[in-house]
């Protein structure tokens, strides 16, 4: 057997690298026949009329085609639009090399799963795999070759609304989750004709914009660019990830976009990324308003020198580098290099033995938002959910009581798919009122209470009279879908509108209150923590929001989910997050000299790596099975978990570990490691650790990666801000 498997590694191993010869020999062959305006076409992508997420430049994008003047196309989709648009290009242009067709498939193509940060709560990384397949599943059915995904920007400033795109605050799970995305999407092989060639973005710190505001000014070190927001799009590239995205922000005062320490230095020098770089949409022609490019035509030629190789929507490539090239300004190895790339991929996918082969009417019918695809979407909204309080054991709801169902998202469907819902149809969501109805026929009063943003007090009377006659009310509240997302940052974190208004109203009648929430980012939200009887986050968890929440909510599925991110008392706090510094002068209470606020706490609302049962775990201490750790030894941590409650629960396990004193300052703890683990009532379970010095290493100030001997502090515990902990010395 284990001869087999090393016969069968040695064989894959092989394959591939025929493969690659295969593949460069006929790249260079086809490189070798091109024009320089060929060339050029393969490295500029233009945005078909569906959607748009900026300026249209080309609205002539089929002529653009048909001339050779354009290799790529992003949103357009289906078997049928695809492939015309695919016939423009090999039927008319001389070399019939065929298009690539990219979209943002986010979180699901048209069977939408929870938006990224929702589904990141789920701690499950088979299942973001998962939803990630099925998702290159039903776009690979419907022409898509690419997809501009996964989005792994580390965020921790929740005024930005681009924070519901990615796995949350934490480097260390959202590189596993980075990881897990692109598997999925990419499959086994880019050859099978249901994978997508996976796009990590946004390269790179795009989520440390200033103050929150999209698109502002990014200023951190190289150290925290190594340590906090490279080592997921490193987890994407180890994984296999076919291309990287640009970033709109700038590193170090210089666009990423034409910033050649990020891409080539960084990228492809030390990380060995092998793929192609495309730009974010005009990226390029915005390195003239940063200040860094006098022209397009200057700012194509930093990009160009700097490693970009396809210009996305900006046209700056297709209408400068011909002259860029005579005046000596860029050099033909580097159009080369680029275009070598683009066409390595399309060899990757498939697309020269056959460029229609997404094209496929029939499996588009058979696989787009199929049962199966619908069930697993219920499956991983459900995980999803963070049950954020239950005071009295007020949920699961009983199939006997009277429910009054409230709010502006009791019964709305366009908000469920979220923000960057790619082909996904909000009128197919289903939404939270007959899913309720189906479990409690009879028993559900719905009314809406008010709007999502408005201050009209229409409904709250009639919302208020269906309270009074309830023994529960279930309080839809939250954002609207497009509060989040991408250009949707948000100064203040409350609730919009009179929502807050309409929830003191009815919380005033004395009823048990359950607040629902759909949002794309933690809200400040302290008056609802401080009274509401139950409170449920369930972000936008897509298609099948409606029947996963009433799952939830009658106790059918026990909630599991953990928060990746943490949620602020207020917008003053921000940025809060669970692996801050200490500081030299750390909060004390009784001293006035100390990092504090005059006017609140420091502690969050609910810290990262929260979220309750309807059951009850109980930790042990922490032990260690020796105290110091030689060179390449391991130190084993361990905790038993109990259930002491009355349901069958799933707990996430999650060890942190503190460096006590390093040749640069370290964060007070770093999630480690995380095992998921189901108990039934009664039941216990031990859980195990092994430390080893990897898990100990961090990029120090010459950006080496290692591990310092001295004091370690290790924490387990089942959230951030909850745990044990023990000490051993790293010899
Ligand atoms: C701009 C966004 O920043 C990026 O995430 C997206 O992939 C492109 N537009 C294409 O739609």
């Amino acid at each position: 057997m284990k001869h087999l498997l090393t016969f069968a590694i040695i064989l894959s191993g092989f394959l591939a690298q025929a493969h690659a010869q295969d593949r460069d020999a006929f790249v260079e062959k086809l490189l070798g026949q091109m024009t320089l305006d060929e060339k050029i076409g393969q490295m500029t992508l233009f945005t078909s009329d569906w959607d748009v997420t900026g300026p249209s430049l080309r609205p002539q994008y089929k002529d653009d085609i048909k001339t050779g003047k354009v290799g790529a196309v992003f949103n357009a989709y289906t078997a049928k639009y695809t492939r015309e648009l695919q016939r423009i290009a090999v039927e008319n242009t001389r070399l019939k090399i065929p298009l690539l067709f990219g979209y943002d498939v986010i979180h699901g193509h048209q069977t939408i799963f929870p938006i990224s940060l929702g589904e990141s709560c789920s701690w499950d990384l088979q299942e973001m795999e998962a939803s990630a397949r099925i998702a290159a599943e039903e776009a690979s059915a419907q022409g898509l070759h690419w997809t501009y995904a996964p989005m792994v920007d580390i965020a921790r400033d929740p005024r930005w609304g681009r924070i519901s795109e990615g796995a949350g605050e934490d480097t260390y799970l959202g590189s596993l989750i980075a990881a897990a995305r692109v598997r999925g999407f990419q499959g086994k092989s880019l050859k099978d004709n249901n994978t997508l060639a996976a796009c990590v973005k946004h390269y790179a710190v795009y989520g440390a914009a200033q103050a929150g505001r999209d698109y502002h000014t990014v200023d951190v070190s190289r150290q925290t660019l190594y340590n906090t927001y490279l080592p997921p799009f490193k987890a994407c590239v180890d994984a296999g990830v076919a291309s990287v995205m640009t970033s709109f922000n700038e590193f170090e005062g210089i666009p990423a976009t034409g910033n050649s320490y990020l891409i080539e230095d960084v990228l492809r020098k030390d990380l060995q990324f092998k793929g192609f770089v495309v730009t974010d949409y005009t990226s390029i022609n915005e390195m003239v308003p940063h200040g860094y490019s006098k022209d397009d035509k200057q700012a194509g030629e930093q990009a160009l020198n700097a490693g970009v190789d396809m210009d996305m929507q900006g046209g700056i490539f297709m209408n400068n580098t011909k002259k860029s090239l005579e005046e000596g300004k860029v050099t033909e190895k580097d159009i080369n290099d680029a275009v070598r790339r683009i066409l390595a991929a399309k060899y990757d996918l498939g697309l020269f033995e056959d460029p229609y082969k997404y094209c496929d009417e029939e499996r588009e019918k058979r696989v787009v938002m199929s049962q199966a695809n619908l069930d697993a979407a219920r499956r991983i909204a459900r995980k999803s959910v963070v049950l954020l309080k239950n005071d009295k054991e007020t949920l699961p709801l009983k199939k006997t009581q009277k429910i009054a169902l409230i709010g502006p998202f009791a019964n709305d469907k366009r908000s469920l798919i979220g923000s960057w819902s790619a082909a996904g149809d909000w009128t197919k969501a289903r939404p939270l009122l007959p899913a309720m109805q189906e479990y409690a026929p009879g028993k559900i009063t719905y009314s809406k209470g008010c709007n999502i943003s408005d201050d009209s007090l229409q409904y709250f009377s009639l919302a208020l009279k269906a309270a009074q006659e309830s023994d529960v009310v279930v309080l839809c509240l939250g954002e609207q879908w497009d509060m989040s997302g991408e250009a949707a940052s948000r100064a203040r974190l409350g609730l919009p509108g009179i929502q807050q208004q309409l929830f003191d109203r009815i919380q005033m009648l004395g009823k048990p209150v359950v607040v629902v929430l759909m949002n794309g980012r933690p809200l400040c939200i302290p008056e609802i923590d401080a009274k509401a009887a139950a409170v449920v986050e369930t972000w936008y968890l897509g298609t099948m929001a409606g029947p996963a929440i009433a799952d939830v909510l009658y106790g059918e599925y026990n909630p599991s989910g953990k928060l990746t991110v943490t949620f602020p008392r207020m917008e003053g706090q921000i940025p809060v997050f669970y692996n801050m510094k200490n500081t030299g002068r750390p909060f004390d209470a009784n001293n006035k000299y100390t990092s504090k606020y005059l006017d609140a706490p420091n502690d969050p609302l609910y810290p990262f790596g929260f979220g309750l049962s309807y059951t009850a775990f109980a930790y042990s201490p922490v032990t260690l099975d020796k105290t110091a750790m030689t060179a390449g030894g391991k130190v084993r941590a361990s905790v038993t978990v109990s259930n002491i409650g009355k349901y069958t629960g799933e707990e996430t396990v999650q060890l942190y570990i503190r460096d006590m004193v390093g040749s640069m300052t370290r964060p007070v703890k770093e999630l480690k490691g995380f095992r998921k683990i189901t108990l039934k009532p009664g039941e216990k379970q031990t859980v195990t650790f092994d430390i080893d010095e990897s898990m100990l290493a961090f990029y120090n100030h010459e950006l080496e990666f290692r591990a310092e001997p001295g004091t370690f502090q290790v924490m387990i515990g089942g959230n951030s801000a909850q745990t044990s902990s023990a000490t051993f010395e790293l010899q």
